[in-house]
């Protein structure tokens, strides 16, 4: 009989990459046609732009990236990564020392240096900040050794900055081996147009939305099975659905099932144990909810989110003249605005309660269920205020 090991193998977790990456199979084989022209010393195209709402996996997949550049490259023509978020890069000198293997201070002239110094640390402009110096050094360094640049949360970036990156990224992957990578959540694709009006027309875009329900399965039943448990196929499909097919949820069921086949010895998983274990998931998940619903409430948008919860109800997608009409319908009359609505919107979008995945002009619900839960807190608060509704 095989052992349950001692430590739970899923991983519920911002980044944490999981015991089984399940699904993304389009995904993986576009970035592995990419790699594979950088490892031949070929341009691999155009920047990849990776967005979705939290939870749906965007670090884990370049995690996944990250290793199978050095890892696929290594034999001949070895690819380098280097991986930054926002917080780390707050001027050009942070983003030349990813960028830039060596100490490329030392290529300014120095004659150059006080001005160019002050122009990176205080008042840099885009064009003096992807200096042709380095610009340069960067094309022969890549051309000697590919680069693979991923920028994750890319939509908290200093605007600024971003503009200098997709400068030298255009300048340089045209020239040599090298691609950007830029994850983030769903109003990465907006602040990306407000830095470059163009930028995301000209990339690869990539969505990352739910598994798919085979997907699902497998990132729950593999690992298990790996570790001696087994799990029968009707509790599978109750799992499978319950978690909505959303990996942050997947991972919160894997490990619910783990502790509890752990703590009670058991060898096979049925639908009898499962109870315990969705009482372990729901108070994580509404734990998850709460703090989405005060985040919306904190900015004001509460009533609006409530108006296009009840909208989703009976529909799985709507359209941004919809969305537009419930949000002014639920704003403030002095704050009617198209800019304020406008702005309302995209708060939504990148609090991610609201997304539309980049091959759809359809805007679907961003976190799973989110929506019913806003809603079903909203009842029991009117029904608190003014017990005769209940009627
Ligand atoms: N393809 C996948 N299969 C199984 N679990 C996954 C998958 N992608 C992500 N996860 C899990 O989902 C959770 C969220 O992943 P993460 O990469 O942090 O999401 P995001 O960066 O989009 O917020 C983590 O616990 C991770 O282990
Ligand atoms: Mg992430």
């Amino acid at each position: 009989m095989t052992q349950i090991g001692d430590f739970n193998p899923f991983n519920p977790g911002p980044g944490e990459s999981p015991p089984y990456l399940a699904g993304r199979e389009n995904e993986k084989d576009q970035f592995k046609q990419r790699l594979a022209r950088m490892s031949a010393g070929r341009s691999p195209g155009t920047e990849i732009i990776m967005y979705g709402p939290r939870g749906m996996g965007k670090t884990v997949l370049l995690n996944w990236l990250e290793i199978e550049a050095q890892r696929g490259g290594a034999e001949h023509n070895p690819i380098r990564t280097s991986w930054a978020t926002p917080d780390e890069l707050k001027k050009p000198i942070h983003m030349w020392n990813c960028l830039l293997p060596m100490n490329w201070k030392k290529l300014l002239k120095p004659i150059h240096w006080g001005t160019k110094f002050l122009i990176f640390s205080v008042g840099w402009k885009s064009n003096a900040a992807a200096s042709p110096a380095l610009v340069n050094t960067l094309i022969k360094e890549c051309k000697k050794r590919p680069l693979v640049f991923l920028m994750d949360e890319a939509h908290t970036m200093d605007a600024g900055l971003c503009r200098v990156l997709l400068n030298v990224s255009q300048k340089v992957r045209k020239k040599a081996p090298f691609l950007l990578v830029l994850a983030g959540t769903p109003g990465l694709s907006h602040f990306l147009t407000t830095v470059n009006a163009s930028f995301v027309e000209r990339s690869d875009v990539i969505g990352i939305g739910r598994l798919d329900a085979q997907a699902t399965a497998d990132a729950i039943v593999k690992p298990l099975n790996e570790h001696g448990i087994e799990i029968d196929d009707t509790t599978l499909a109750q799992v499978v659905e319950d978690s909505q097919h959303y990996p942050y949820f997947i991972q919160l069921w894997g490990a619910a099932l783990w502790d509890l086949a752990k703590q009670k010895d058991l060898q096979k998983l049925t639908a009898q144990e499962i109870t315990e274990a969705e009482t372990k998931v729901e108070n994580r998940r509404l734990n998850f909810y709460e703090k989405r619903r005060k985040t919306l409430s904190d900015l004001g948008l509460l009533p609006a989110a409530v108006a296009i919860a009840a909208l989703f109800q009976d529909a799985e997608t709507t359209t941004m003249d919809t969305l537009i009409d419930v949000i002014a319908d639920n704003l403030p009359v002095d704050s009617h605005t198209t800019q304020s609505v406008n702005e309302h919107l995209q708060t939504l979008i990148r609090h991610e309660f609201i997304w539309n995945p980049p091959d759809s002009i359809l805007f679907e619900a961003g976190i799973p269920s989110l929506m019913k839960y806003v809603l079903d807190r909203q009842r029991e608060h009117v029904q608190k205020v003014s017990p005769a509704s209940r009627a």
